[in-house]
């Protein structure tokens, strides 16, 4: 009896050792990354030329200062405005989301990018939250893609080389 009970906690010690590892590993789902794709890709890579690469470069932008308010405006209101990315120059305009997703979805979403559509090492970077993601959309002035373009500009200005 002793040591059927034994093995028994020791099974549950292994489902239980089991199921966290798992979620770490595999944290955020793509669930609500599927409308990005369509653009972005699955993988984040982009379409040189037309859609940006953000596999890697959110991670990038996520670590500089501005960079996770910037994020966030870009996710919810769209983005508009000459850009270079990889050498490449994109005139695209970017739709918002904040109408079709709520903050929880965007935070879900910029968890996604940041973290899974990442070769790069994330640790320091914090989670977003829905609370996060709501402040930051009641703080920013101007709700507009071509807004956003403007908050990038000043960004790379003051970043330089460290921008992704
Ligand atoms: C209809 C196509 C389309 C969809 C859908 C789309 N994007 Fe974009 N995204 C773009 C384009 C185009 C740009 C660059 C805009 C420009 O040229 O100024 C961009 C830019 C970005 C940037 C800024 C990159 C940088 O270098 O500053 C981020 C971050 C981003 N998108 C994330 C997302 C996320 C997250 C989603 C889904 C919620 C999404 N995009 C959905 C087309 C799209």
């Amino acid at each position: 009896m002793k040591i059927c009970a034994n093995s028994l906690v020791a099974v549950f010690g292994v489902i239980a050792g089991a199921a966290v590892s798992a979620q770490d590993q595999d944290s955020y789902d793509a669930d609500n990354y599927a409308t990005c794709a369509a653009c972005h890709l699955p993988d984040g890579a982009g379409i040189p030329g037309a859609f940006p690469r953000i596999r890697s470069r959110a991670t990038g932008i996520a670590m500089l200062e501005g960079g996770r308010d910037y994020l966030i405006t870009v996710t919810s209101y769209g983005l508009m405005g000459t850009i270079t990315v990889d050498g490449a120059q994109y005139f695209g305009i970017m739709p918002g989301n904040s109408a079709a997703m709520s903050t929880e979805e965007i935070a879900s979403v910029l968890n996604y990018i940041v973290f899974e559509l990442s070769d790069s090492e994330t640790t320091g970077i914090d989670e977003f939250t829905a609370e996060e993601v709501s402040s930051v959309q009641s703080a920013v002035a101007s709700k507009s893609p071509a807004a956003a373009g403007e908050i990038r500009k000043a960004l790379t200005t003051s970043h330089g080389d460290d921008w992704p």
